[in-house]
């Protein structure tokens, strides 16, 4: 499994506040059967600005740290950019802020809207040849009631990061059934556990990976955990909608979602 959001480069953001929590962290994800992972700090206009040249350092000093625990365990800089058209001042192209300095750009909308300048937004970092990918979607209530404008995001290129805890049911009822429903739409790109610590916000898939299995089947779940992640490291094409097996839908998602036509 390849976990493309984590925060764990020590004191560069909100995530580990050290470098010991960082090689808990990395413990604790490679016990769980993480193979792979993208550090993404937070990129905030006017907040958290770390230099790529910071990430990047901070990403090597995490390779060798795990190196010297013994880990197997690749993992790639990049960076959780906060929607915001001044920040396009920064990221003029493919490289630095993307995952694996490739064209994949990890990024965020506010907690609880969509600001009127997103699908701008998007177009301008496609213009300069950056493929977007929105971080944990279903957990903003705005997007949630507007599931029409999410699809028509990706339709238009845009891949979709899921979060671990909101498939588990962690983060409430109405964000485990947008979860589901994403996923079992086809629509699901690539997980992350947008970890922060060793607490509450873990570095650990493997509890989503199963409720994945047993969503879209074996197939959906490699897609999704590792075929996609590897294409994204790679900068190779993603397939923006994919196939997904029927599968019984369960839990939140036959609870508050059955009989519900809020997308196409
Ligand atoms: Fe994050």
């Amino acid at each position: 499994m390849f976990d493309l959001h984590t925060h764990i480069i020590p004191g560069i953001d909100d995530g580990a506040e050290n470098l010991e929590i960082s090689k808990a962290m990395l413990e604790l994800a490679v016990s769980h059967g993480t193979q792979g992972l993208a550090v993404t700090p937070h990129v905030v206009e006017g907040g958290w600005l770390p230099d790529w040249e910071e990430i990047v350092a901070g990403c090597t000093l995490l390779r060798k740290v795990s190196e010297e625990s013994g880990y197997h365990l690749n993992i790639y800089p990049g960076a959780e950019v906060a929607l915001n058209m001044d920040i396009l001042n920064r990221i003029t192209g493919p490289g630095p802020y993307c995952i694996n300095g490739g064209s994949y750009l990890l990024t965020e909308l506010p907690a609880l809207e969509i600001p009127p300048y997103t699908e701008d937004f998007f177009f301008m970092l496609q213009a300069r040849g950056i493929t977007p990918i929105l971080a944990h979607p279903e957990r903003n209530p705005a997007v949630a009631r507007n599931l029409e404008r999410l699809e028509e995001w990706v339709r238009r290129g845009v891949l979709i990061q899921l979060n671990a805890p909101s498939l588990n049911g962690r983060l409430g009822k109405e964000v485990a059934a947008t979860a589901e429903y994403l996923v079992t739409r086809g629509i699901v790109h690539v997980i992350g556990s947008d970890a922060h610590g060793i607490n509450s916000r873990r570095p650990i898939l493997s509890e989503a990976a199963q409720k994945l299995r047993a969503l879209v089947g074996e197939a959906g779940y490699r897609r999704i955990c590792l075929e996609n992640p590897l294409k994204i490291i790679a900068n190779e094409t993603v397939e923006l909608f994919m196939e997904v097996q029927a599968a019984a839908p369960s839990g939140w998602f036959s609870r508050l979602f059955s009989g519900k036509k809020n997308i196409r």
